[in-house]
Order: structure tokens, then C-alpha cells, then sequence
């Protein structure tokens, strides 16, 4: 009696519960889907005029790439002017999807005033399952306020200021010709003890004989001989190397799905570095190529990224997206003339990709994954082999234009070199490529 008595009680209470969450959610306007987007429009700019900021030293003002929000489980990475939404900030972060409460932005103005407007919060799409996902917080901003700094606080109180650290607003500017560079590769992860030098090397090189100026790695850890490599192009000019220690804050997953490989965040931040790639890169470059550090996309019927990218746009003119096909050629099976078995390169450390030229024939009813040459001026957001929010159109190139020459493990091991496709491309670039690799190597101290 007892039993059945205090069963319909929490039964009842249950109920109630529900009820009260649902409540909850149409009041505070969050979609039952699981996503929360707060709206500034519920409580309005709120403008603190006063605040006198002459005092204040800029030593709050922080070049990390990770900083906590304090008393959240969120992280921020970066904060850009958005000229596309009205001047609006959006901040690149990393959030914790079931720590839900109200943020606010705390806005430094050239005006020596501090804005302070509710954040709006935009989760990506793609979480693969893990707790902790790519997010922008958007911030609006104010025609009397001239944005230079902003931080995301859980309190609109502004008293805690000379407390709170602020990332620098970067894209104050706006442009929309005469880039500083006409090519640049987003390489979005490095972890581990990677110390793959000869493909690297080689990988950059071909990369240069195609037309890139920079490339932008974001860096967790490395082997010993590519942290040398790294440096030699960090000082060369042609890399921009970002510290991203976010092991230091969070289990990063070294997987892309949270079912196989646990952890709390996908494939070590690959998502929230790219994102920041594209925004970091939105005014400095013509184009961005989004691909891994083992990938090179390569033009199949032009000499160069350039030749290839003016064909494409101008047949193409309102895309800013081109995906292209990723093909395999297994590091298993090697060239059986020997000719790029160089001896100086015997004893580097890593894959000579000159070596394998059997790529993998497309499989029926499979779909070939792609990577990404883009406008980073028509992408809002991204993910690996599409983009997931952007403005102009997307084409899907044909491989005989362009793939990615991937040299890896087989997907399709049991095939033999007859079953393969011979494709000797890279070695169209032999006479150059050669000494550029060896002088690279030999300047950065792996032949010492
Ligand atoms: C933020 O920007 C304001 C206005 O430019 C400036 O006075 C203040 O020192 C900056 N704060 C930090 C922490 O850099
Ligand atoms: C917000 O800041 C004020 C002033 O410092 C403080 O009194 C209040 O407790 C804070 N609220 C929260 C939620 O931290
Ligand atoms: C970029 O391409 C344009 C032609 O489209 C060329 O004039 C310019 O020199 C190139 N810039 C760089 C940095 O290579
Ligand atoms: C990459 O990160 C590791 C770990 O923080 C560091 O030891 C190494 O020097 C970094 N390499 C470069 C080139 O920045
Ligand atoms: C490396 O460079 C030095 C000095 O330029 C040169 O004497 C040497 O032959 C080079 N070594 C190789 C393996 O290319």
C-alpha cells in the first residue's frame, strides 16, 4: 500500500517535471532539438556609458589561443568583426553543449566605454557526439561603439572588469581586393609525435611549385626532426605556426566520432582551428585550401593553383566553395624503378610520396570524401569535407580537374598494382622539386 502510494507520487512528480521543462523552453525560446540560441532581443542592449576606462592597462589583453570563460565549462579561441552581419563580433569557441545559461559581452569601445549586450549563441551542427562542440558567440555591437576588445562573461555587471581577460577584435577591417597572398593552406591539426618530415617536406614543396604563399598550422605537439622543420619555414616566411595546448584544458578526442573514440572534444579542436583558419585568413587571402597535413590538392590540367582557380571561378563565378576529391595511393606499393629512391633521403624520417604513384580506382556506390579550395569571404562556418554555413554556391570539381594525391594506408588493400592506376603526376615537377626538398632539408638541419 505504502509501496504503490509513494511509486504514484514519483510518478507524478515526474510528470511535472516534464511540464515545467517545456515551460521553461518556449519561455526562454530554446528549440526543443537540444541546440539553445539566446535572443538578444529578450533583454535588449544594455549600454554602460560610464565605465571609465583610462585606468585600465592592456595587460588583460591575451594572445592565447584557448582561455577559459571563468566559473563555465566554455573556452574562447578568437574574436573577429563580422562586416557581412553589420559589424556584429563573432567569438570562435569552444562550448559545452549541456552548460546552458545566459552570456553576456563585455565590448571595449575606442570611445573608452564598455558595451555590454546578451551573446547569441549559434552551436555547429556537426558535434559527432561529443560533449564539447565548435560555437560562435555572437556579439551585436553599437554604431557608438568602435569595437577594439571583447570578453564573455556569465554576469552583466561590469564592476569585475579590471578581473576579466579580453581577446583583441581581429577583421577590423575590411577588404575586398589585393589580398596579401593569393593562396594560403589551412593544415588544421598537429598532435601527437608526429615527425612524418620527408612528407611534409615534400607535401610544402610541391605546394610551392603550385602557387601557395603560407601555410597555417595550428601546433599541440610534434616529433623532434618536424619541430625543426617547422621552424626552418616558421623563419623562411612561409609557415604561420598557432600554439593550440588544448590538451592542457580538455581530453581532446584523437578520433572523429564519440561513439568509437570517447573523449571530449572531436579529433583534437580540428573543427574549432579550421574555423578560426578561415576568419584569420578572411582578409589576407585570395583563397584558402582546407586539407590535412598528408594532402595535396592538386590541378590534374593546369600548372599551377592560379591557372586552375581563374578557369574554375571565372566558368564558375558565383561559387566560393569547391570541394575536390580525396584519392588514395597506399604507401604499401612502391614505384618498381626505383628512380625517386634518393639516397639522401634513406635516413629522413617519414614517407617519400615520389615513391608511390598507384592510386586506388573509384569504387562503385562509394562516395569519394572531399577537401576544399575556398573564398573564406562567402563561409560563415565549416566543417572538414563541407562547409556548413556560407553565401555564394558550391561546385563539386571533377577529378580529372582536380584531386587530392593522399598517400596513406590502403582503403582498398587487397587490390594488386594491376588493379591500380599508375599516376606519375608529382614527378611533372621533378626538376624543381628535387633541390628544393634537399635544400630544405639540408638548411633545417636533417642531414646533419
Ligand atoms: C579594450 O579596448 C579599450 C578601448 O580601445 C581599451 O581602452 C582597453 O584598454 C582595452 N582593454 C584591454 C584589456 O586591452
Ligand atoms: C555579479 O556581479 C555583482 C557585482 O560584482 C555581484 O554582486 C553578483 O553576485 C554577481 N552575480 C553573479 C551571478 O555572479
Ligand atoms: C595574386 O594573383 C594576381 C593575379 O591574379 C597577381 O597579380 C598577384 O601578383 C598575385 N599575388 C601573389 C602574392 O602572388
Ligand atoms: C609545437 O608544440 C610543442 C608542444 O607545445 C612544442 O614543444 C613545440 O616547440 C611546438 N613547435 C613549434 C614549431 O612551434
Ligand atoms: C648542405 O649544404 C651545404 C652548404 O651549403 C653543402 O656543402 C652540402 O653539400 C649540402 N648537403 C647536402 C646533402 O645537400
Amino acid at each position: 500500500m505504502e509501496n504503490t502510494c509513494s511509486r504514484k507520487s514519483f510518478f507524478l512528480s515526474l510528470i511535472l517535471l516534464g511540464i515545467m521543462c517545456i515551460i521553461y523552453r518556449i519561455v526562454y525560446k530554446i528549440p526543443l532539438g537540444g541546440n539553445l540560441t539566446i535572443y538578444p532581443h529578450l533583454w535588449g542592449n544594455i549600454l554602460h556609458p560610464t565605465v571609465d576606462l583610462s585606468n585600465q592597462h592592456v595587460k588583460n589583453l591575451t594572445e592565447q589561443n584557448i582561455t577559459p570563460i571563468k566559473d563555465t565549462k566554455h573556452f574562447l579561441v578568437s574574436a573577429y568583426k563580422d562586416h557581412r552581419i553589420d559589424g556584429t563580433i563573432r567569438i570562435i569557441s569552444i562550448f559545452r553543449r549541456d552548460d546552458v545559461r545566459r552570456l553576456y559581452c563585455i565590448i571595449g569601445c575606442v570611445q573608452q566605454e564598455y558595451l555590454v549586450t546578451v551573446t547569441e549563441v549559434d552551436i555547429h551542427s556537426d558535434h559527432f557526439g561529443f560533449p564539447y562542440q565548435t560555437t560562435d558567440l555572437l556579439c551585436k555591437t553599437d554604431p557608438k561603439c568602435d569595437a577594439t576588445n571583447v570578453t564573455i562573461s556569465i554576469n552583466r555587471s561590469t564592476s569585475d572588469i579590471p578581473d576579466m581577460v579580453f581577446l583583441p577584435i581581429r577583421n577590423r577591417e575590411r577588404k575586398e581586393h589585393n589580398f596579401k597572398h593569393n593562396f594560403t593552406v589551412c593544415i588544421s591539426n598537429l598532435f601527437g609525435s608526429y615527425n612524418n618530415v620527408l612528407q611534409f617536406v615534400q607535401t610544402i614543396e610541391v605546394y610551392k611549385l603550385l602557387g601557395i604563399q603560407k601555410v597555417v598550422i595550428y601546433n599541440t605537439s610534434c616529433g623532434p626532426d618536424l619541430d625543426k622543420v617547422l621552424q626552418y619555414y616558421r623563419e623562411e616566411g612561409t609557415l604561420e605556426i598557432l600554439q593550440w595546448p588544448i590538451d592542457q584544458f580538455l581530453n581532446p578526442s584523437k578520433g572523429w566520432n564519440f561513439e568509437q573514440h570517447k573523449g571530449d572534444l572531436h579529433y583534437y579542436g580540428q573543427l574549432t582551428t579550421l574555423n578560426d583558419c578561415i576568419y584569420r585568413n578572411m582578409y589576407r587571402s585570395k583563397y584558402l585550401l582546407l586539407n590535412d597535413i598528408d594532402e595535396i590538392i592538386m590541378p590534374y590540367q593546369h600548372a599551377t593553383l592560379e591557372h586552375l582557380l581563374e578557369d574554375l571561378q571565372r566558368q564558375n563565378p558565383t561559387v566560393g566553395v569547391f570541394l575536390i576529391e580525396n584519392h588514395i595511393f597506399p604507401k604499401t606499393l612502391f614505384d618498381d624503378t626505383g628512380r625517386f629512391h634518393l639516397a639522401q633521403w634513406e635516413k629522413v624520417p617519414g614517407i617519400n610520396i615520389m615513391e608511390h604513384i598507384y592510386r586506388e580506382p573509384d569504387r562503385k556506390h562509394v562516395y569519394n570524401p572531399t577537401k576544399m579550395i575556398i573564398n573564406p569571404r562567402q563561409v560563415v562556418q565549416t566543417s572538414v569535407h563541407s562547409v556548413l554555413k556560407n553565401y555564394g554556391d558550391t561546385l563539386r570539381v571533377p577529378a580529372g580537374v582536380s584531386r587530392i594525391v593522399h598517400v596513406r594506408v590502403p582503403l582498398q588493400g587487397t587490390l594488386t598494382k594491376e588493379q591500380l592506376i599508375v599516376d606519375t603526376k608529382l614527378w611533372e615537377y621533378q626538376e624543381d622539386l628535387v633541390p628544393n626538398i634537399d635544400s630544405v632539408l639540408n638548411k633545417s638541419g636533417i642531414y646533419d
